[in-house]
């Protein structure tokens, strides 16, 4: 009896140990854009969505991982568009920098921020192909929403409207 007791109060720590540092700090996860009300919350668990596409952008120097959830990545992998509501797809963003012992190597560095888009006809009936948009910018170790709005996010991934607002494509493994 005294074990069951014992072997409960073990899961039991373990388990809300695993809910405390399923996310960020809570100061992380409240940030919320100012326009469209977008939380960093929406996207906890993050980190376990699949890769979709690796980008580099050459003027900023900066590597990029395109990241989906389940939604967005089974979508995209067999290229079936318009992506489905509830479609989440995040793009993270490191300055480059080289690497210690082997110079000609680039390697991520700081990361220098977090962007999503999701896909919600009920919250957002009037932008095209009904994504919401959310950037968090982190500078000196610390997050801040992107204060700018996402007018600029709508009109520039109207480039790739044929795609469903998406510049990325699945990028094959084999
Ligand atoms: C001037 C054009 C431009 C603007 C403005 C822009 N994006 Fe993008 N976005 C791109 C391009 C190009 C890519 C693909 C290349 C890359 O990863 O940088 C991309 C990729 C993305 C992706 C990955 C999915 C995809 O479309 O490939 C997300 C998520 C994203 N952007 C979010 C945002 C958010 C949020 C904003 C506004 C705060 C924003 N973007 C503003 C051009 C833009």
């Amino acid at each position: 009896m005294f074990f069951i007791i014992f072997l409960s109060l073990v899961l039991f720590s373990a388990c809300s140990i695993n809910i405390k540092h399923k996310f960020p700090s809570k100061e992380i996860s409240d940030l919320t854009m100012p326009g469209n009300k977008l939380k960093f919350k929406e996207i906890e668990g993050y980190e376990n969505y699949k890769i979709i596409a690796t980008h580099f952008r050459t003027d900023k120097q900066e590597i990029r991982y395109i990241l989906g959830n389940k939604k967005a990545y089974r979508a995209l992998k067999k290229n079936k568009l318009p992506l489905p509501e509830g479609s989440i797809v995040v793009k993270i963003g490191w300055k480059v920098k080289k690497m210690k012992n082997f110079n000609p190597a680039l390697e991520a560095g700081t990361l220098q921020r977090v962007e999503y888009m999701i896909k919600d006809i009920h919250r957002f009936p009037d932008n095209p192909g009904n994504w919401g948009y959310a950037r968090f910018v982190k500078n000196k170790g610390k997050y801040t929403v992107w204060a700018k709005g996402t007018q600029s996010c709508i009109s520039c991934h109207n480039l790739a409207k044929q795609n469903d607002f998406l510049f990325s494509k699945y990028q094959s493994l084999h």
